[in-house]
Protein backbone atom coordinates (compact mmCIF):
# COMPACT_ATOMS: atom_id res chain seq x y z
CA UNK A 1 0.00 0.00 0.00
CA UNK A 2 1.24 3.76 -0.55
CA UNK A 3 1.86 5.15 2.45
CA UNK A 4 0.79 8.14 3.63
CA UNK A 5 2.10 11.60 3.50
CA UNK A 6 1.74 14.23 5.88
CA UNK A 7 2.80 17.45 6.08
CA UNK A 8 3.35 18.99 9.44
CA UNK A 9 3.78 22.67 9.77
CA UNK A 10 3.41 25.27 12.10
CA UNK A 11 1.95 28.70 10.57
CA UNK A 12 3.13 31.82 12.40
CA UNK A 13 5.88 32.76 15.34
CA UNK A 14 5.49 29.46 17.62
CA UNK A 15 8.95 29.46 19.21
CA UNK A 16 9.54 26.19 20.07
CA UNK A 17 8.78 23.06 17.98
CA UNK A 18 9.43 20.22 20.20
CA UNK A 19 5.68 18.92 20.45
CA UNK A 20 5.41 19.17 16.81
CA UNK A 21 8.62 17.07 16.58
CA UNK A 22 7.22 14.66 18.86
CA UNK A 23 4.36 14.39 16.49
CA UNK A 24 6.50 13.98 13.36
CA UNK A 25 8.05 11.02 14.79
CA UNK A 26 5.05 9.31 16.22
CA UNK A 27 3.41 9.67 12.59
CA UNK A 28 6.35 7.89 11.38
CA UNK A 29 6.44 5.37 13.51
CA UNK A 30 2.83 4.44 12.42
CA UNK A 31 4.36 4.34 8.84
CA UNK A 32 3.53 7.32 7.38
CA UNK A 33 6.12 9.73 5.64
CA UNK A 34 6.55 12.97 7.65
CA UNK A 35 7.59 16.34 5.56
CA UNK A 36 8.39 18.61 8.22
CA UNK A 37 8.38 22.54 7.02
CA UNK A 38 10.05 23.96 10.70
CA UNK A 39 9.31 26.57 12.16
CA UNK A 40 7.49 30.03 11.05
CA UNK A 41 6.17 29.21 7.61
CA UNK A 42 3.55 31.51 6.47
CA UNK A 43 -0.24 30.25 5.35
CA UNK A 44 1.26 30.54 1.74
CA UNK A 45 4.67 28.75 2.26
CA UNK A 46 2.76 26.00 4.24
CA UNK A 47 0.20 25.61 1.08
CA UNK A 48 2.94 25.73 -1.16
CA UNK A 49 5.05 22.96 0.23
CA UNK A 50 1.80 21.01 0.33
CA UNK A 51 1.33 20.68 -2.71
CA UNK A 52 4.86 20.36 -3.92
CA UNK A 53 5.17 17.44 -1.60
CA UNK A 54 1.71 15.97 -2.80
CA UNK A 55 0.41 15.19 0.36
CA UNK A 56 -2.53 13.40 1.94
CA UNK A 57 -2.95 15.51 5.17
CA UNK A 58 -1.63 18.50 6.74
CA UNK A 59 -1.42 18.76 10.26
CA UNK A 60 -1.16 21.99 11.65
CA UNK A 61 0.44 23.35 14.85
CA UNK A 62 -0.25 26.01 16.91
CA UNK A 63 0.70 26.92 20.33
CA UNK A 64 0.73 30.75 20.20
CA UNK A 65 -2.62 31.55 19.69
CA UNK A 66 -2.72 32.71 16.38
CA UNK A 67 -4.27 29.72 15.28
CA UNK A 68 -7.86 31.49 14.71
CA UNK A 69 -6.50 33.83 11.87
CA UNK A 70 -3.39 31.08 10.35
CA UNK A 71 -5.39 28.04 10.05
CA UNK A 72 -7.98 29.41 8.09
CA UNK A 73 -5.43 31.55 5.74
CA UNK A 74 -3.95 27.77 4.82
CA UNK A 75 -6.80 26.80 4.08
CA UNK A 76 -7.44 29.79 1.49
CA UNK A 77 -3.96 29.36 0.33
CA UNK A 78 -4.57 25.95 -0.66
CA UNK A 79 -8.29 26.77 -2.49
CA UNK A 80 -6.15 29.83 -3.93
CA UNK A 81 -4.01 26.75 -5.73
CA UNK A 82 -6.82 24.77 -6.23
CA UNK A 83 -5.97 22.01 -3.47
CA UNK A 84 -9.12 22.77 -1.22
CA UNK A 85 -9.49 18.59 -1.06
CA UNK A 86 -6.62 18.37 0.76
CA UNK A 87 -7.81 17.60 4.77
CA UNK A 88 -6.36 20.17 7.19
CA UNK A 89 -6.21 18.53 10.85
CA UNK A 90 -5.05 21.47 13.81
CA UNK A 91 -3.55 20.89 17.55
CA UNK A 92 -1.60 22.46 19.71
CA UNK A 93 -2.73 25.27 22.64
CA UNK A 94 -6.18 25.62 21.19
CA UNK A 95 -8.97 26.53 23.39
CA UNK A 96 -12.25 24.22 23.67
CA UNK A 97 -14.03 27.16 22.31
CA UNK A 98 -12.11 28.07 19.52
CA UNK A 99 -13.14 24.48 17.87
CA UNK A 100 -16.25 25.00 16.63
CA UNK A 101 -15.16 28.34 14.63
CA UNK A 102 -12.10 25.97 13.23
CA UNK A 103 -14.66 23.10 12.19
CA UNK A 104 -17.10 25.82 10.51
CA UNK A 105 -14.18 26.95 8.48
CA UNK A 106 -13.36 24.09 7.08
CA UNK A 107 -10.82 22.21 9.47
CA UNK A 108 -11.52 18.95 9.91
CA UNK A 109 -10.29 18.07 13.28
CA UNK A 110 -8.52 19.95 16.17
CA UNK A 111 -6.74 17.68 18.57
CA UNK A 112 -7.16 18.76 22.10
CA UNK A 113 -3.95 18.30 24.78
CA UNK A 114 -5.96 15.11 26.02
CA UNK A 115 -5.44 13.19 23.12
CA UNK A 116 -2.57 10.73 22.12
CA UNK A 117 -0.27 10.78 19.06
CA UNK A 118 -1.79 6.90 18.77
CA UNK A 119 -5.50 8.39 18.22
CA UNK A 120 -4.12 11.08 15.87
CA UNK A 121 -2.14 8.14 13.74
CA UNK A 122 -5.39 6.48 13.82
CA UNK A 123 -7.76 9.15 12.45
CA UNK A 124 -5.31 10.19 9.71
CA UNK A 125 -5.43 6.11 8.99
CA UNK A 126 -8.91 6.02 8.79
CA UNK A 127 -9.73 9.59 7.37
CA UNK A 128 -7.27 8.63 4.31
CA UNK A 129 -8.36 4.82 3.77
CA UNK A 130 -12.05 5.10 5.32
CA UNK A 131 -12.48 1.13 4.68
CA UNK A 132 -10.54 1.05 8.01
CA UNK A 133 -12.99 3.31 9.94
CA UNK A 134 -15.10 1.16 12.38
CA UNK A 135 -14.89 4.12 14.82
CA UNK A 136 -18.65 6.08 14.49
CA UNK A 137 -19.22 7.73 17.32
CA UNK A 138 -21.86 7.00 19.21
CA UNK A 139 -25.73 7.68 17.84
CA UNK A 140 -27.09 9.28 20.58
CA UNK A 141 -28.29 9.05 24.30
CA UNK A 142 -30.17 5.73 24.38
CA UNK A 143 -31.38 5.96 28.23
CA UNK A 144 -30.37 7.67 31.24
CA UNK A 145 -30.19 5.60 34.44
CA UNK A 146 -31.87 7.23 37.77
CA UNK A 147 -31.12 4.86 40.89
CA UNK A 148 -34.32 4.84 43.33
CA UNK A 149 -35.60 3.11 46.19
CA UNK A 150 -38.90 2.31 44.99
CA UNK A 151 -40.23 2.59 41.08
CA UNK A 152 -43.77 2.43 42.18
CA UNK A 153 -43.17 5.16 44.16
CA UNK A 154 -41.30 6.87 41.73
CA UNK A 155 -43.41 6.91 38.49
CA UNK A 156 -46.29 9.22 39.07
CA UNK A 157 -43.75 12.36 38.68
CA UNK A 158 -42.78 11.02 35.34
CA UNK A 159 -45.89 9.39 33.87
CA UNK A 160 -48.74 12.07 35.83
CA UNK A 161 -46.76 14.82 36.21
CA UNK A 162 -44.79 15.15 33.35
CA UNK A 163 -47.05 13.19 30.83
CA UNK A 164 -44.59 11.00 29.80
CA UNK A 165 -45.08 7.16 29.21
CA UNK A 166 -44.08 3.96 30.73
CA UNK A 167 -42.78 1.76 28.16
CA UNK A 168 -41.84 -1.30 29.87
CA UNK A 169 -40.74 -2.73 33.47
CA UNK A 170 -38.41 -5.61 33.32
CA UNK A 171 -36.62 -7.67 36.35
CA UNK A 172 -32.72 -8.72 35.42
CA UNK A 173 -31.75 -11.22 37.90
CA UNK A 174 -28.52 -11.09 37.30
CA UNK A 175 -27.57 -7.90 38.20
CA UNK A 176 -30.10 -7.95 41.06
CA UNK A 177 -32.61 -4.48 39.32
CA UNK A 178 -35.94 -4.00 38.47
CA UNK A 179 -35.29 -1.10 35.53
CA UNK A 180 -38.25 0.49 34.37
CA UNK A 181 -37.78 2.54 31.06
CA UNK A 182 -39.61 5.67 30.46
CA UNK A 183 -39.84 6.70 26.69
CA UNK A 184 -38.64 10.52 26.21
CA UNK A 185 -38.36 10.83 22.65
CA UNK A 186 -36.30 8.63 21.04
CA UNK A 187 -34.28 8.23 24.19
CA UNK A 188 -35.63 6.74 27.81
CA UNK A 189 -35.06 7.43 31.18
CA UNK A 190 -33.94 4.10 33.04
CA UNK A 191 -35.34 4.16 36.57
CA UNK A 192 -33.14 1.12 38.85
CA UNK A 193 -34.33 -0.21 42.07
CA UNK A 194 -32.27 -2.88 43.95
CA UNK A 195 -33.66 -6.35 44.25
CA UNK A 196 -31.36 -7.81 46.51
CA UNK A 197 -28.55 -6.23 48.64
CA UNK A 198 -26.06 -7.35 46.42
CA UNK A 199 -27.00 -5.13 43.84
CA UNK A 200 -24.64 -2.43 42.91
CA UNK A 201 -27.72 0.02 42.95
CA UNK A 202 -28.21 -0.40 46.77
CA UNK A 203 -24.80 0.14 47.00
CA UNK A 204 -25.08 3.07 45.21
CA UNK A 205 -28.22 4.25 46.87
CA UNK A 206 -26.57 3.67 50.29
CA UNK A 207 -23.68 5.54 49.02
CA UNK A 208 -24.96 8.63 47.52
CA UNK A 209 -29.03 7.89 47.36
CA UNK A 210 -31.37 8.47 44.76
CA UNK A 211 -30.29 10.07 41.72
CA UNK A 212 -28.48 9.99 38.72
CA UNK A 213 -26.66 6.79 38.38
CA UNK A 214 -25.34 6.58 34.24
CA UNK A 215 -25.74 7.52 30.66
CA UNK A 216 -25.80 5.06 28.36
CA UNK A 217 -24.73 5.55 24.60
CA UNK A 218 -26.30 3.40 22.09
CA UNK A 219 -23.42 2.48 19.82
CA UNK A 220 -23.13 0.04 16.22
CA UNK A 221 -20.88 -2.69 17.15
CA UNK A 222 -20.16 -2.96 20.73
CA UNK A 223 -17.57 -5.21 20.44
CA UNK A 224 -15.41 -3.74 18.16
CA UNK A 225 -15.70 -0.73 20.14
CA UNK A 226 -15.03 -2.26 23.37
CA UNK A 227 -11.25 -3.33 22.04
CA UNK A 228 -10.60 -0.19 20.44
CA UNK A 229 -11.32 1.65 23.66
CA UNK A 230 -9.19 -0.25 25.48
CA UNK A 231 -6.25 -0.51 22.86
CA UNK A 232 -7.18 3.36 23.59
CA UNK A 233 -5.73 2.57 27.59
CA UNK A 234 -9.70 3.29 28.51
CA UNK A 235 -10.36 2.02 31.91
CA UNK A 236 -13.67 -0.52 31.19
CA UNK A 237 -15.98 -2.61 34.38
CA UNK A 238 -16.85 -4.72 31.48
CA UNK A 239 -14.45 -6.01 28.48
CA UNK A 240 -16.92 -7.83 27.25
CA UNK A 241 -20.54 -7.14 26.91
CA UNK A 242 -23.33 -9.12 28.56
CA UNK A 243 -27.12 -9.17 28.18
CA UNK A 244 -28.80 -5.99 29.49
CA UNK A 245 -32.56 -4.89 29.91
CA UNK A 246 -34.70 -5.41 26.39
CA UNK A 247 -32.30 -8.13 25.17
CA UNK A 248 -29.33 -5.64 24.56
CA UNK A 249 -25.77 -5.90 24.50
CA UNK A 250 -24.10 -3.66 27.17
CA UNK A 251 -20.65 -2.77 28.52
CA UNK A 252 -19.81 0.03 31.37
CA UNK A 253 -16.75 2.59 31.45
CA UNK A 254 -14.92 3.21 34.33
CA UNK A 255 -15.88 6.75 35.58
CA UNK A 256 -12.64 7.54 36.28
CA UNK A 257 -12.26 8.09 32.46
CA UNK A 258 -14.84 10.18 32.24
CA UNK A 259 -14.68 12.94 34.70
CA UNK A 260 -16.28 10.74 37.35
CA UNK A 261 -19.78 10.08 35.04
CA UNK A 262 -20.20 5.93 35.25
CA UNK A 263 -21.34 5.43 31.26
CA UNK A 264 -22.99 2.27 29.74
CA UNK A 265 -22.49 1.33 25.83
CA UNK A 266 -25.17 -0.62 24.61
CA UNK A 267 -26.44 -2.03 21.64
CA UNK A 268 -29.91 -2.67 20.47
CA UNK A 269 -30.84 -5.66 18.10
CA UNK A 270 -31.75 -4.30 14.65
CA UNK A 271 -29.02 -1.19 15.51
CA UNK A 272 -26.17 -3.27 13.55
CA UNK A 273 -23.77 -0.21 11.53
CO1 LIG B 1 -28.64 1.40 31.60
Amino acid sequence: MKKIRVLVAKPGLDGHDRGALVIAQALRDHGMEVIYTGLRQSPAQIAQAAVQEDVDVIGLSSLSGAHRTLFPKVLQELDDRNASDIPVIGGGVIPSEDIPYLLDKGIKKIFTSGSSTELLATYIMEMIDPKTSSKKPPKQISHIGIAVENIDAALSFYTDSLGLELEAVEKIESEGVKVAFIKIGESRLELLEPLNEKSAIRKFLDKKGEGIHHIALEVGDIRTRLQQLKQQGIPLINEEAKTGARNSQIAFIHPKTANGVLYELCQHEGSDD
